[in-house]
């Protein structure tokens, strides 16, 4: 893990924001992107992998069954190039995988161990020890996986490969991970694999799997996979990541005086939801240039803002949408507050087992800050119209509190200081520098 639980970054208020940046690859595609590789056949080279430590996570976990990787330069862009062993090519694992911070990793990870033809163990850091496994336990174990954990919950997860069956199985929490578990073991499991999911989550795994040839169908919030075909090495381009984007959208919205421009964001559907929710809530938003790339838009934003015209308005964030906004939330949490209505999210109990618990670690840093908010077990409620004092913020290790209480940073009057400030480079190593390029 590249966090440093001592690192402090000190930031003070801002008037404007102006700029073009460019975000890191998509932290999810990346993921997706290393494994599928990795079992596909051939040389795979991929453009913008993410440069996140998540990503990296997943590269040396592959690293450790024996795939190679390098990087190379192409006019004047990193490329990432995998050599894919094949479905049944994998090696196994001398010592326990470590997934690192990363509940992507662990998770989708797991649907291939479960297939293998050796056993492996896969844990990471303290955070990640303290997520819940069993969504993915039960589905594999239905499909005759062997799998162990602390506690029958907890990683580091101890799997004993099997042949496994096809099942039909309805996810009972919208997750994305998952799904992707139970698809990526449903390739080498005996007839179909259905997935049923309450709420149509990210699908950028499908959109992988059809792309390197899997035999793959989905229609509405059904998703079959059938086992046997090679998957077969591709080319790639990982869109940015419209997660980082995010916090300056969040940043230009919340100035004084703001055009941004943020090049290459991925702009897949399952993913949008939250330029739909801003610009619903008046925020000036474009999408310039959007064009398709490997089964998925991508766009260019560009975002203005005068706060001394209008503010936007805030709103509910529920159901279907709280799923959609999932990793947005935190930075949400902190346009609410100097919205002219405020934010009330519900139905957000996942908030609580993400990298910290962030109904507790945004609410806790709102106060901080002088804000008012208030807590409910799956939600919270913050107010319109509120200022931000500076303060000391903790980011209790969270890549996603660090980075949005550093744009909250910006809304207050003199200096902020953010501890435990490197978890950012979780998903955005460039985060800070990127950030003091575009403040004034
Ligand atoms: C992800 C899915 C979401 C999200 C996480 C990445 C993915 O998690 O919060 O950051 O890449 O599939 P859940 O599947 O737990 O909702």
């Amino acid at each position: 893990m590249n966090q440093d639980v001592s690192s402090v970054e000190r930031i003070s208020g801002a008037k404007a924001v102006y700029g073009a940046i460019a975000v890191p690859g998509d932290k999810s595609i990346s993921h997706r992107y290393a494994m599928l590789t990795s079992i596909a056949e051939g040389q795979s080279r991929i453009l913008n992998y993410s440069t996140g430590a998540d990503c990296r996570s997943t590269l040396s976990c592959m690293e450790v069954m024996g795939v190679s990787h390098g990087f190379a330069e192409r006019d004047g862009r990193t490329e990432l190039i995998i050599h894919g062993r094949g479905l049944r090519g994998l090696e196994p694992p001398l010592v326990c995988l470590n997934a690192g911070n990363s509940g992507s990793t662990i998770r989708m990870l797991s649907g291939i161990l479960a297939a293998q033809k050796f056993p492996s163990e896969i844990g990471g850091d303290e955070s990640l020890s303290k997520r819940p496994m069993s969504r993915i336990m039960a589905p594999l174990r239905a499909m005759g996986a062997h799998i162990g954990a602390t506690n029958e919950e907890f990683p580091p997860l101890a799997i004993n490969g099997q042949p496994l069956e096809g099942i039909d199985y309805a996810l009972p929490v919208a997750s994305a991970q998952v799904k992707s578990c139970v698809l990526l073991a449903g390739l080498y499991a005996y007839g179909e694999t259905v997935v049923r999911e309450p709420i149509r989550t990210r699908d950028h795994t499908e959109i992988a799997l059809r792309e390197l040839g899997a035999d793959l169908e989905s229609s509405g919030n059904v998703v079959k996979v059938r086992a046997g075909k090679p998957l077969k090495a591709r080319n790639l381009i990982v869109p940015g990541d419209l997660s980082s984007a995010a916090f300056f959208l969040v940043a230009a919205l919340m100035a004084k005086e703001a055009d941004l421009v943020i090049a290459n964001v991925g702009l897949n559907p399952t993913r949008a939801a939250l330029l739909d929710f801003l610009v619903g809530a008046g925020a000036q938003i474009k999408i310039l240039n959007l064009e398709q790339v490997n089964g998925k838009l991508i766009g260019t934003l560009q975002v203005r803002s005068s706060q001394s015209g209008t503010r936007v308005r805030g709103g509910v964030i529920e159901g279907a949408l709280t799923a959609a906004l999932i990793d947005e939330i935190p930075v949400l949490a902190i346009l609410g507050p100097v919205s002219e209505q405020g934010l009330v999210v519900r139905d957000a109990g996942e908030l609580r087992v993400k990298e910290s618990d962030r109904i507790a670690t945004i609410a806790e840093n709102l106060n901080r800050m002088d804000v008012r908010v208030t807590v409910h077990a799956d939600g919270f409620e913050v107010p319109g119209k509120q200022k931000f004092r500076a303060a000391e913020i903790d980011s209790h290790g969270d890549h996603r509190i660090a980075m949005a209480f550093s744009i909250a940073a910006l809304a207050a009057e003199g200096e902020s200081v953010i501890h435990n400030a490197a978890a950012a480079s979780v998903s955005y190593p460039e985060f800070y520098a990127t950030l003091r390029e575009i403040i004034q």
